[in-house]
Formats: structure tokens, C-alpha cells, sequence
């Protein structure tokens, strides 16, 4: 049986990724900063063979956790301390997957990263060259924002009564960490493949409309008031540049996610039509 170890398993992509190559057949080693929870509190169907216990920034254990892998998805991410997780993350990581001569290292990464200059996508840019030149076979997808992460950003922005303020016109292209995570699985079966095609939802929204159908999703009712920013980073994000390039007739390039963000609120909140 091939082994797969999971960095950030226990994450969001990482939890739909740990079911996924279960089913195909892999050992599942999940790499961890904690110790082995209850699957019920991840969210996973079995539990995964093997558990890791490293946390990637001092990298104590690391040698053990890539042992004997036939793949490692690097799945984890810092949050907070984003540039030192995934920056001396991915070194220690990568140094240790080289020396254990590892067949295939898989990274996630983000459309558009070099085109808006958020230090945390400097940091994914930085991760991504470090794996192109570590002379380990590599693969690296990536993908638009995750559901997931507009809905955690959003209900941040809605603590205060009555408004909700944010960018109205910031554009994602939101894709679902379950069709990511299967086309993780399928791509990881044609072995390193280097930079593949990237992967976006099927719709490129503006955070304005994405809200409104948030709002009726939760039953609420709040009005949505545009939160003016400025600079490069916010001009990135109101021109699309993380979604996918549109051709002539509007419709993005690999936009082949599945479930709307409408279909998507449905799942969680069980609510009306967006
Ligand atoms: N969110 C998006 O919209 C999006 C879009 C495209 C690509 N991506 C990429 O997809 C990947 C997964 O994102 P996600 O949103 O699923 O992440 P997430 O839910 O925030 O999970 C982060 C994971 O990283 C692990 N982690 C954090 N610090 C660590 C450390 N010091 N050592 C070891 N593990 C550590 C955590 O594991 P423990 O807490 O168990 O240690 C956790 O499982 C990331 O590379 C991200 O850049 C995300």
C-alpha cells in the first residue's frame, strides 16, 4: 500500500483530502502539531493509519514523519504567523523529504499569487520556488479561495448590528475544498507532474453579491455598505487577478468546480435559494 503523509490534515482542505486517499488506497499518515484527536472532531470518515506529531516550524520530528512515504501533500499553513510556518515550514519540509529521497512532493497553492502583494502570498510564491528547486518530483496546484474562507471573512466583517461593511467590489471565483481535494487524489495517480493546470469555481462573484446571498442564507437582514480600501492589494482583488483568466465571452479558464457558492451556503446553513 502506498503511504501518503497529509501536512495540515487536520485543516480544512486537509480533512477532505485524509477520506479521499483512504479510499484510493493509501496509508494515511497525518502530520500534525497536536496529538491524535478524536475523528469525529475533524470531521473525517476513518481515522487516519498513522499520526505525526511536528510542528513544522522547528521541524523536531520531522525525519520520522516523512519516513517511508510514497507522497507528501503539503497541505499545512501558518495563521497569524503565516510567513514563518509556510516559509521555515516548507524548508524543513522540503530538506526533509530530499534526504529521504521522497518520489512526490505536493504542494496547494493560490491563483494569482504573484499578482497581488499580500505578504502571505509572497510567502506561497516563496514556498512554490523552493519546491521547484529542490530537486525533489514535485507537483503544485493551485486553486481560487475556498468557500470556506469567504464565509469565515465575511461573518467576521458582520459582528456589528444592523451593517455590514466590506469591499463590495473585491472579486473571488470560490471553489469547494472537496472538488480541490479530488483533484489532488486524481492528479497525485499520474505521479510529479510539476505546475498543473489551476483550479477555480464555477463562478467569478463580487464580495457585494457574495454577501447578500450569505445574508439570506442565515436568515439575516443587514445592509451591505461598502467598505472603501486602497493600494495594490485591494486594487488586485477588485480586478480579479485571484481568479482565473476569462476568455472573450467572460468564462473563466479551468473553472471546473462544481458547486456554486449559493449551493454551497445551502450545504451549511441549510437555508434558501442564494
Ligand atoms: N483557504 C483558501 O481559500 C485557500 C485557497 C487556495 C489554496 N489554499 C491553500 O490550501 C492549503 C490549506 O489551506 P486551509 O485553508 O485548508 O488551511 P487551514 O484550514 O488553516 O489548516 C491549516 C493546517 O496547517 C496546520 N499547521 C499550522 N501550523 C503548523 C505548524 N507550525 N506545523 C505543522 N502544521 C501546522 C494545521 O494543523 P494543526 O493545527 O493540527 O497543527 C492545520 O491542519 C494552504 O496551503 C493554503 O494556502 C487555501
Amino acid at each position: 500500500m502506498p503511504r501518503v503523509l497529509i501536512t495540515g490534515g487536520t485543516g480544512g482542505l486537509g480533512s477532505e483530502l485524509v477520506p479521499r486517499f483512504a479510499a484510493v488506497g493509501y496509508t494515511i499518515r497525518v502530520l500534525s502539531r497536536g496529538p491524535k484527536p478524536h475523528s469525529s472532531d475533524v470531521g473525517w470518515g476513518p481515522s487516519p493509519d498513522e499520526w505525526a506529531q511536528c510542528d513544522l516550524t522547528t521541524g523536531a520530528g520531522i525525519n520520522d514523519a516523512v519516513a517511508g512515504c510514497d507522497l507528501i501533500v503539503h497541505a499545512a499553513t501558518g495563521a497569524g504567523r503565516r510567513a514563518k510556518v509556510d516559509i521555515a515550514g516548507t524548508r524543513k519540509l522540503v530538506a526533509a523529504a530530499k534526504a529521504a529521497s521522497t518520489p512526490h512532493l505536493f504542494y496547494i497553492s493560490i491563483v494569482g499569487i504573484e499578482r497581488i502583494p499580500l505578504g502571505y502570498y509572497k510567502a506561497k510564491l516563496a514556498c512554490e520556488r523552493m519546491i521547484e528547486d529542490s530537486g525533489v518530483p514535485w507537483s503544485n496546484l493551485r486553486a481560487t479561495q475556498f468557500h470556506s474562507l469567504i464565509d469565515t471573512f465575511t461573518s467576521v466583517l458582520s459582528r456589528l448590528p444592523g451593517v455590514l461593511f466590506l469591499p463590495k467590489a473585491f472579486k473571488f471565483q470560490p471553489v469547494d475544498t472537496g472538488e480541490v481535494a479530488e483533484r489532488m487524489v486524481e492528479y497525485a495517480a499520474k505521479g510529479p507532474s510539476g505546475r498543473l493546470p489551476d483550479l477555480g469555481g464555477p463562478q467569478v462573484l463580487t464580495w457585494g453579491e457574495m454577501a447578500a446571498d450569505w445574508l439570506q442564507a442565515r436568515g439575516q437582514r443587514k445592509t451591505i455598505v461598502n467598505l472603501p480600501v486602497f493600494g495594490r492589494i485591494a486594487a488586485g482583488f477588485r480586478n480579479g487577478y485571484n481568479c482565473l483568466p476569462a476568455d472573450r465571452h467572460g468564462t473563466p479558464e479551468h473553472a471546473d468546480g462544481k458547486m456554486t457558492w449559493s449551493q454551497w451556503l445551502e450545504r451549511k446553513y441549510g437555508g434558501r435559494d442564494g
